[in-house]
């Protein structure tokens, strides 16, 4: 089933240029930021509600602001294939990291549509709005309410101006008492597929377009809160300091110096926040974000039971005060080989030799893990940056991850 990509629809400059209609949608001017549940998600939610009706798909916003797309099966009955990716991104953002998988999914149901094709199962096609987790402390809740897994405690948790989970989703128009309904039923789902950039250099130093990814990297994210004794610059002597910061710098080094310890663990801290500072103050109290990665979840969990004590013994020292509060959490989760396998049988037939690789960041699919089987499709990342403007795929590339996505639905449909 060799597929000439080139007597197919084209794909790729369509997608980039409704990727950059969907970069446009920002909560900051001059830089793509759009947060979950925030203003630009809502414009970028009925952006892509547009697209799909266009698609010929019917949409409703679940409740906790997913926009599912439903493409109804030939005969109106058979199983689900979801197709998903996410519309929220972090702060400062490229344009491909989620939108990718989300337009690229919509335009290969429309050249379906367009061209009177159904197939043998339904197909829904999934823009969830929570995975960069920037605004709350857990994340991926889209996914896992799909799975089934959606922790009801997490519609609590507060964002950095105290406004509850609950409350953002009612301001955006949905009902979260309505979550455990979205419960798809493995027995009816066929799986999970998604494209996504890779955000990494790997398929570009081996020059091949795309990837079929193996497996998930586990993460654990937390929060350090440190607490010390604000003071004035000028006449607390050095050696008499309560210092927050100072404290927390050399906390910082030792979670790097534990991660470069050991092969394939990651651990980043992104944020740290000085609250009421100044130039004339010594820091009284700082938090910061953590997060720790690695492919095998024992390896983790130890690593952030080394750097919870090394963030101890570094607080005693120092004398101050320290809080760890952990949040999301996600074990390692390995893709379906059975639909992995189609999923590169159909890359290969449009002419590429997909990479099979691990994907160090995060993903919705890896809420599926056991419980609906997954697969992703990965394209190349120019330079492998990711989580910056500089973020780039070639329309090239995405015109053959498009063609491949279109020929595993035809594979699955047969
Ligand atoms: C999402 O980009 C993540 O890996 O945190
Ligand atoms: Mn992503
Ligand atoms: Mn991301």
């Amino acid at each position: 089933m060799h597929v000439n990509v080139a007597d197919q629809p084209a794909f790729g400059e369509a997608i980039a240029t409704r990727l950059a209609e969907l970069a446009a949608l920002s909560d900051e001017p001059g830089r793509l930021t759009r947060l979950y549940l925030g203003p630009a998600h809502r414009r970028a939610t009925d952006l892509v509600a547009y697209w799909m009706r266009e698609a010929g798909m019917s949409v409703r916003i679940d409740p906790l602001a997913s926009v599912v797309g439903r493409y109804e099966a030939r005969d109106g009955g058979g199983k689900t294939l979801l197709i998903g990716s996410h519309i929220d991104s972090v702060r400062n953002a490229g344009r491909f990291d989620g939108p990718l998988g989300v337009v690229t999914a919509i335009d290969v149901v429309k050249a379906a549509f367009k061209s009177g094709k159904r197939f043998p199962f339904a197909i829904e096609v999934i823009a969830f709005g929570d995975e960069e987790g920037v605004r709350f402390a857990s994340t991926l809740s889209g996914s896992r309410a799909l799975a089934g897994t959606f922790d009801e405690k997490a519609l609590d948790e507060l964002d950095g101006n105290t406004i509850s989970r609950r409350e953002a989703l009612t301001a955006f128009g949905c009902d979260p008492r309505h979550v455990a309904a979205e419960k798809r039923e493995p027995e009816r789902t066929i799986g999970y597929v998604e494209v996504h950039i890779e955000q990494g250099p790997v398929l570009e130093q081996q020059g091949l377009p795309l990837g079929i990814v193996t497996a998930i990297d586990g993460v654990t994210r937390g929060i350090v809160d440190v607490e010390g004794i604000a003071g004035h610059a000028g006449t607390v002597p050095m050696a008499m300091r309560h210092d927050a910061l100072t404290a927390a710098a050399e906390m910082v080094l030792a979670v790097e110096q534990r991660a470069r310890a050991q092969p394939n663990l990651v651990a980043t801290i992104g944020k740290l926040d000085v609250p009421r500072s100044a130039p004339n103050t010594i820091p009284g109290r700082v938090r910061f974000t953590l997060d720790i990665r690695s492919p095998v979840d024992a390896e983790r969990t130890q690593a952030v039971e080394d750097i919870k004590a090394v963030i101890a013994t570094v607080a005693r020292r120092r004398g101050v005060l320290q809080r760890f509060t952990p949040g999301h959490q996600a074990p390692a989760a390995f893709c379906d080989e059975r639909l992995s396998a189609q999923l590169a049988a159909a890359a290969e037939a449009c002419g590429a030799t997909p990479k099979r690789m691990p994907s160090g960041a995060g993903h919705d699919a890896m809420a599926f893990y056991k419980i609906i089987p997954f697969a992703m499709l990965f394209v190349r990342c120019r330079g492998g940056i990711s989580h910056n403007p500089d973020e780039f795929a070639s329309a090239a590339d995405i015109d053959l991850a498009a063609h491949a996505l279109a020929n595993f639905l035809d594979r699955i449909a047969a």
